[in-house]
């Protein structure tokens, strides 16, 4: 199924685990508001039970669960989806496990993930969710904010595509800088996809 020039570019989404959705829905709102040439045409999770698996659903984005207990299952799995789907580029929006380097290597389209911090800090193996705004609260950090990055085999570790630093210094726990940073996420997420996607 080869896209036609006036079609949109087509991405997917991938979470793992009970997934908020946040990123996704910041994602969809932000192309059917400015960018209908590129659609995300389909949402991937591990987990039925997962607030983002309904979500997507009632966008009426196209889903599709595929069980992550043994990754050489899961990655080929996924490769069969992204290929019959036609998809462009895959977003990652809180998945957290590791793609290895064949999968990768065979997708061979842009994978990029987001990171609720201003990577090469606050990354790498156990840095997710609160634990990364509590790091970079210890830390006394003035500033945090959100990075997208190229996918690669180890965690937080593939090229940068962008970053927006937000201020945290009037953050008065790492509650309060989990918000401020997500509002970030969801600001950069889409436009860079976009980006890469359209070369602008
Ligand atoms: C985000 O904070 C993202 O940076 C991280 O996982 C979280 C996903 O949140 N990789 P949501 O499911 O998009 O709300």
């Amino acid at each position: 199924m080869e896209r036609t020039a006036s079609e949109p570019h087509r991405i997917a989404v991938l979470s793992s685990g009970i997934s908020r959705g946040s990123n996704l829905q910041a994602i969809h709102s932000y192309l059917q508001a400015h960018e209908q040439r590129v659609q995300i045409a389909l949402a991937v999770f591990t987990r039925k039970a997962s607030p983002a698996f309904a979500q997507a659903q009632s966008l009426g984005i196209c889903t599709a669960l595929i069980a992550a207990k043994d990754m050489a299952v899961f990655e080929d799995k996924l490769l069969e989806l992204i290929q019959l789907n036609s998809i462009e580029l895959l977003a990652l929006a809180g998945f957290m496990k590791c793609l290895s380097a064949g999968f990768i290597t065979n997708a061979a389209i842009p994978i990029l993930n987001i990171h609720p911090a201003l990577l090469p800090k606050f990354g790498g193996k156990g840095m997710f969710g609160m634990a990364v705004h509590e790091a970079v609260y210890a830390a006394g950090e003035r500033v945090s904010g959100a990075t997208i990055h190229l996918v690669n085999p180890q965690y937080d570790k593939g090229a940068i595509l962008a970053q927006k630093v937000v201020n945290i210094s009037i953050c008065k726990n790492p509650a309060e800088i989990a918000k401020v940073v997500l509002k970030a996420e969801h600001e950069l997420y889409a436009p860079t996809i976009c980006k890469v996607l359209l070369n602008n």
